[in-house]
């Protein structure tokens, strides 16, 4: 299927050979700058949800392609906080932009606007659930790291149950014959839906709570941030802060080779000692944001095919 008009909600809404074109696009963008290629268009940038490295990378991708960006970064100081419907807002912005890239803190709400958008619609993370873009990064990140994706041990260490970048890297990883393992406390385990599909196509996979149980044996180990915001209590997320942390004494018994992945933001889960290892690969991944996003922005609005 072709990408331009395409919406990006959910990583299961792109097959494998989609995900692996868009990898191979964001290859070429990063070693051929191309600074005309989203000339005269418009990137709506609409973060109703904190965020860094998402809004930023965005940003960059589109400026360092020649597109400009609009949008604001927090929600108070739009007509939200009026009383605006989500639908609406959207309505108009698309009527500013090319391309609206949208996070906010309801599960559904990337689809929703998508419905009210004539223009595409990218996720860029909506509450627990889907983070697409995030993904592609992230298996950017491994392909350039290991030098493929096929047959990987893949640890998923943290907030399996909120962490939105676990549930789309999990599904987007499927394709590649992986083995998985999910490590987490027993309150935040992986939900039932994401292992069930696992347990469909035959992943083999295991849940375990002791994080050094398997270290030795991940090729990659994606750790996460506990998921304050997300908790209904916060005496439930006081009890479970810090369950993990890794530092350098943990990587000296990780396979050679290995990396440690991080989303990001870090609060206390990876010592900073770790950051000078050669498993440490979150700033790189970080990085690989600007290529990977570029390359979707300039498939979506049809930019390059
Ligand atoms: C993640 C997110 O927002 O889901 N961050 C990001 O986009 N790089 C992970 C997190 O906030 O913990």
């Amino acid at each position: 299927m072709a990408f331009k008009g395409r919406d990006v909600i959910s990583i299961r809404d792109f097959s494998k050979s989609e995900i692996l074109q868009i990898i191979s696009l964001a290859k070429e963008l990063e070693k051929k700058p191309s600074p005309e290629l989203m000339k005269g268009k418009i990137m709506a940038s609409l973060f109703f949800e904190p965020s860094t490295r998402t809004r930023l990378s965005f940003s960059s991708a589109m400026e360092r392609l020649g597109g400009k960006v609009l949008g604001f970064e927090t929600k108070e100081f739009t007509s939200v906080s009026k009383g605006e419907t989500l639908w609406d807002t959207i309505k108009m912005v698309s009527q500013y932009a090319d391309v609206i890239v949208m996070r906010h803190s309801i599960e559904g709400a990337a689809r929703l606007a998508s419905e009210a958008s004539s223009i595409p619609i990218i996720n860029a993370g909506d509450g627990a659930n889907q983070h697409p873009t995030q993904t592609i990064l992230d298996m950017y990140t491994i392909e350039k790291e290991l030098g493929k994706l096929e047959g990987l041990k893949i640890g998923f260490v943290g907030d399996l149950k909120y962490g939105r970048t676990v549930h789309s890297l999990c599904m987007a990883m499927s394709h590649f014959k992986p083995k998985m393992y999910f490590i987490a406390p027993e309150a935040l385990k992986m939900p039932k839906p994401y292992l069930d599909d696992l347990s469909e196509k035959g992943i083999e996979y295991v849940e375990e709570a002791d994080l050094m149980k398997f270290c030795g044996e991940l090729d990659i180990m994606y750790m996460t941030r506990i998921q304050k915001e997300r908790f209904p209590d916060p005496v439930e997320y006081n009890k479970l802060k810090g369950v993990y942390r890794i530092d350098k004494s943990i990587t000296q018994k990780m396979k050679k080779g290995a990396r440690i992945l991080h989303p990001l933001p870090r609060i206390d889960e990876i010592s900073i000692d770790v950051d000078d290892t050669e498993n440490a690969a979150y700033f790189r991944q970080a990085a690989n944001g600007v290529p990977v996003r570029q390359a979707i922005l300039a498939l979506v609005t049809g930019a390059l095919k």
